[in-house]
């Protein structure tokens, strides 16, 4: 992870002041230089005599953007050593017109260089690694249910592949319920829905075909969707747990979303547009005799999402909860269709999905913002069935489990190289 690894010192050679535009020049020894204005210096003041809440680990709660005086100038300006023992470095102590005094390390000014300051963050900005329908042979490690519970290594593994794959299994896990709490709780916790914390595709023996619930919980192909586009905020990660697979079919299907849509964005830049621009309404209506009873959810997503840089970050389709609403000129209907047409055909292409039949014991785990799951049909029988838990957790709790153990595998690996 790029940002945490330990940079070299390199010295500051000279700062300067520009009284103009009230900004402070740094050059270093390698010839680097970069320009900081007064203003955000002074509001990143790092002091932990006032500026600093040691206990919260956080600048001062009273220190607001509010109180801060935009026309402040350094009085006086010098270029001095580190007193920190372990470090040959040095630093820039000021001291402002209102009689602050702050003092900013060599390291510290290197990190912060505006718009050159680069997208480096392992976890915001991960190394995506698209794959199709070799994954199943070539890429697809398995983690044994075991290890993720006992090793710190292969949990964040196994959260690195979900990461920058999408994807990742887990075998040998006890064919039991509720296991997927026990994955829950290593990473901090699982996400609810509104079909609880833990779901269940459990399909009973009914010899008339008929089915209740969702349209998961039935033996049918199930199409490729992500799971949960009917909230306005679909859970980040989604697990399934087979306890007993079908006796024939229920193949898991799987598709990287992000792969199709910039193969989309690239051969139909207009189809793609239109996947990005244009709402749709997706809906969940029924009864859950397990929770609280009736539900009802409506919410609006375009079908590919991006970011604030322009990068695909979202895909939220499931053709099974999307309403007829399309609130766009009628004109641009059919262009609609075919978009959506030529992305599920992405999707579907023998190259870009991946079939696997989970086996008991098994938890496939996917990136829900990313990959498109579904499966194939099945039969359902007197004497077998087939037994399915699924979960959701949230990114943000995966993210910050992954940037503390990541943090601890640098310090153990510096430690053991000193
Ligand atoms: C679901 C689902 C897959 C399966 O319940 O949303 O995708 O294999 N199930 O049953
Ligand atoms: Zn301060
Ligand atoms: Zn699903």
């Amino acid at each position: 992870m790029g940002d945490l690894l330990v940079m070299a010192n390199v010295m500051i050679s000279n700062a300067v002041q520009n009284q103009d535009d009230k900004t402070l020049t740094v050059e270093w020894e390698d010839g680097d230089t970069q320009l900081y204005p007064y203003v955000w210096l002074r509001d990143n003041c790092q002091c932990r005599t006032v500026c600093w809440h040691k206990s919260g680990l956080s600048t001062q709660p009273g220190k607001s953007v509010f109180n801060l005086d935009l026309d402040l100038n350094p009085t006086s300006l010098e270029v001095i050593d580190s007193m920190e023992s372990s470090s040959s470095s040095n630093l820039i102590d000021i001291r402002w017109s209102d009689g602050h005094q702050s003092q900013y390390e060599s390291n510290w000014l290197r990190k912060y260089k505006f718009d050159s300051s680069p997208r480096s963050d392992g976890i915001l900005d991960p190394n995506l690694r698209y794959w199709g329908s070799e994954v199943g042979d070539k890429q697809l490690k398995k983690y044994q249910f075991n290890d993720l519970v006992s090793s710190d290594e292969a949990l964040l593994n196994w959260m690195t592949d979900l990461k920058e794959l999408g994807i990742a299994l887990i075998v040998n896990a006890p064919k039991n319920e509720n296991e997927l709490r026990k994955i829950g709780d290593r990473v901090n916790f699982l996400q609810p829905s509104h079909y609880g914390l833990i779901w269940k595709v459990h399909t009973r023996y009914s010899p008339d075909g008929s089915h209740h619930y969702n349209v998961a919980y039935n033996a049918g192909f199930l199409p490729l969707h992500t799971d949960l586009t009917y909230v306005q905020r679909p859970p980040g990660l989604m697990m399934l747990h087979c306890i007993e697979s079908a006796s024939e079919g229920g193949e898991s299907l799987l598709s990287d979303g992000f792969k199709a849509a910039e193969e989309l964005k690239r051969e139909n830049p207009e189809a793609f547009k239109l996947l990005t621009t244009t709402i749709f309404e997706n809906f969940d209506k029924g009864h859950s005799t397990d929770y609280h009873g009736r539900y009802h959810t409506v919410s609006r997503h375009s079908v590919i999402q991006l970011d604030n840089h322009g990068q695909i970050s979202q895909v939220v389709m499931a053709d099974h909860g999307r309403t007829p609403m399309l609130r766009v000129p009628v004109s641009t209907v059919s262009a609609i269709y075919e978009a959506l047409k030529l992305f599920q055909g992405k999707l579907h292409d023998p190259v870009n999905r991946f079939k696997y039949k989970l086996q008991g014991g098994d938890i496939i785990c996917i990136n829900n913002y990313r990959v498109l799951h579904g499966r194939a049909d099945f039969k359902v029988t007197e004497t077998t069935n087939r037994h399915l838990e699924g979960a959701y957790m949230d990114w943000d709790q995966v993210n910050l489990r992954m940037r503390v153990l990541q943090a601890e595998m640098d310090q153990k690996n510096t430690n053991s190289h000193t």
